[in-house]
């Protein structure tokens, strides 16, 4: 088990997916909800996995395609899995992809007390552009609203690039797993 692959992910590796929403989000999302997603050619729903039938879902993130601008609805790694690197290279990878398909921004809400979800956007250029008071059903929790513009700039893709290969080496050299992207 020393490889990662990180994919879209199919219906094959649906039941993992809302086991790994639950514990991530608390259930943000249903099975049918994923299933959509899978479905729809606006959307990017990637999923890094140890292959395996089924495959162990390590870590999953989304993106949805609107109009000029990528949102970001999904960022998660199984608590078991986190603080290796695999979070940034999740969301590297969706902006990698955002940026292919031509979109110039990106966006997404956190919840003002994820700390250690905030450091991470931040640290790859994402700012704060507005509160969305009481977002969150569960705890009437403010969401932040994070974004991030210039994808398709030259500097924004060379340090894109960059950075990617910066988490992959690390991860490769860290964890000892190889890192496969499809
Ligand atoms: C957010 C989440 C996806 C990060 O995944 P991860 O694999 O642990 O992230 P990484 O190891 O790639 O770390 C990313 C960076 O985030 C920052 N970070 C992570 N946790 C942090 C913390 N507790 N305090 C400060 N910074 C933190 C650091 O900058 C870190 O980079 P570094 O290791 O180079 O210092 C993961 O914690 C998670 O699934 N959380 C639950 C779901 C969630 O909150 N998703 C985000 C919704 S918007």
């Amino acid at each position: 088990m020393n490889l990662l692959e990180l994919k879209p992910i199919t219906t094959q590796m649906l039941k993992a997916v809302v086991e790994l929403d639950l514990l991530c989000f608390g259930g943000l999302w249903t099975l049918d909800g994923y299933e959509r997603e899978i479905d729809s050619p606006n959307t990017d729903l990637l999923g890094l996995s140890f292959p395996g039938n089924p495959p162990l879902l390590v870590g999953m993130g989304c993106l949805w395609s609107i109009v000029d601008e990528a949102h970001i609805t999904i960022l998660a790694v199984h608590p078991r899995y986190q603080s290796q690197g695999f979070g940034q290279f999740i969301l590297l990878t969706l902006l990698t992809s955002a940026q292919r398909r031509g979109l110039e921004r990106a966006s997404l809400e956190v919840r003002t007390s994820n700390k250690g979800a905030i450091a991470l956007y931040q640290k790859f250029g994402f700012k704060t552009a507005g509160i969305r008071k009481r977002y969150y059903c569960d705890t009437g929790e403010d969401a932040l609203i994070l974004w991030r513009g210039g994808l398709q700039e030259s500097e924004f893709i060379q340090n894109l690039k960059t950075w990617r290969q910066n988490v992959r080496s690390r991860i490769v050299t860290t964890t000892g797993y190889q890192l496969k992207v499809h």
